[in-house]
């Protein structure tokens, strides 16, 4: 690399995406790359001038580390859609002067599907005008619901933290005497792709039966036979713990947390905010049966775990920054750089190249074979496939017992 590299991370953070942001400033210096540039609250940031010099952040190698340790978006993240090329080219002939006074010579941004959206526009958009900058999207989100990608960085520590979060909550609701029993739901985020309920799973192991349910957004949603089911699961065991996601619609498409009450928030790509499916639910539950519940939802706890992060997620979120790089260094524009999966055990995944035209907005959901008829569980298929993702632990740098992080000042 001869020039600078401008970097920007987007949409809901993860425990993974500062790992990969290292992962993109280390390999950008060691390519070469003079200034590698952090746009402040992405692509939004940028088009007020508010980006950094992250050489001024990044110190030494104790930032780095601190860095891969530190949940959350440290750049700033945003929601923010660009518009159609033919609807506004001042926004583009905005972006792209900016990044030419800059000497910008990659342009990397850690996303979902919705930031893979502003890669593809801003690829489209240097083609058409001749740019030399290469556009590369690193793939992030704790949904892993990202087309022609084995998993996306993020997904594997928040699957630890569900996995782990449920067991605890099982094996205190096994511990308690109530009269008419106790129902536990716990809300898991994941919007319309169940990969993050699913991983309830791995609560299961030869000290735990894990959940009686998962019901994930794949499948449309049931309300008597869920009522069903928790009336069996309390006369038999006085407890029950189930997870839910927070997208789980009836099957005339209604949202279940819209049962209660309506919500007005929608973000720029028109995403709902969903949230109080567990609590409806569980209102739902204590008027029926009359039973003690608990409403337990992970928000954003479960994307911000770093003190539970998968050490594979971790490493191969700084991987894949550091492979966004090196696609964009050989020449790569308009592409997603994913993992392919060669084997489960042992498990090994290589990073390739894709065309980020078939990735951006669309969503990778569960396949309907890896849950089961009654669409209430998920299969060992499902299980071999994210038991991987999950090993490995990596701690955060305790301070005083509390973990440390890497901000910005
Ligand atoms: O995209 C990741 C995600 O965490 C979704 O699972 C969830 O629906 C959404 O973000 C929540 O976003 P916000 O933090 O903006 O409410």
């Amino acid at each position: 690399m001869k020039r600078n590299v401008i970097v920007g991370q987007s949409g809901g953070p993860t425990s993974a995406i500062n790992s990969s942001l290292a992962g993109v400033y280390t390999t950008a210096k060691e390519r070469g790359a003079k200034k590698v540039y952090g746009m402040r609250h992405g692509i939004q940031g940028l088009l007020n001038g508010d980006y950094i010099d992250l050489g001024e952040q990044i110190k030494n190698d104790l930032d780095v580390e601190l860095l891969r340790r530190t949940p959350a978006a440290f750049l700033g993240s945003c929601r923010f859609k660009l518009p159609e090329i033919h609807e506004d080219r001042e926004v583009y002939d905005k972006i792209f002067e900016i990044l030419n006074e800059l000497d910008i010579e990659a342009f990397i941004y850690i996303g979902g599907n919705d930031s893979m959206d502003t890669i593809k526009k801003l690829s489209d958009y240097g083609l058409l005008t001749g740019s030399d900058i290469k556009f590369v999207g690193c793939p992030k989100t704790i949904d892993n619901d990202l087309a022609l990608t084995d998993h996306t960085p993020g997904y594997g520590s928040a699957a630890k933290y569900i996995g782990t979060s449920i067991k605890e909550v099982i094996r205190d609701a096994a511990s308690q005497e109530y009269p008419r029993g106790i129902a536990t739901v716990v809300e898991v985020m994941g919007r319309d792709a169940g990969w993050l309920t699913g991983a309830g799973v791995l609560a299961e192991g030869e000290d735990c039966d894990g959940p009686d349910a998962l019901y994930l957004p794949e499948v449309p949603f049931d309300i008597d036979a869920f009522l069903k089911k928790v009336k069996k699961e309390l006369d038999k065991k006085g407890y029950t713990v189930v997870a839910v996601s927070e997208g789980i619609r009836t099957k005339d498409g209604q949202y279940v947390c819209e049962m209660g009450s309506e919500h007005a928030f929608v973000d720029a790509f028109g995403h709902k905010q969903l949230t109080g499916t567990a609590n409806y639910l569980c209102a739902y539950l204590a008027e029926k049966i009359g039973c003690k519940t608990r409403s337990i939802e992970l928000s954003t706890l479960q994307r911000a775990a770093s003190h539970l992060a998968s050490r594979i997620d971790i490493l191969e979120a700084a991987r894949i920054g550091g492979a966004s790089i090196k696609a964009a260094d050989e020449g790569s524009t308009g592409v997603m750089v994913v993992f392919e999966r060669e084997s489960d055990d042992p498990y090994q995944c290589h990073t390739a190249v894709k065309d980020v035209h078939k990735i951006a907005n669309e969503e990778r959901l569960v396949p309907r074979k890896w849950i089961n008829k009654e669409g209430t569980y998920v299969t060992d298929e499902f299980k071999t496939y994210v038991k991987p993702l999950i090993q490995g632990d990596v701690w955060p740098v305790m301070v005083g017992g509390i973990p440390r992080h890497l901000y910005m000042k």
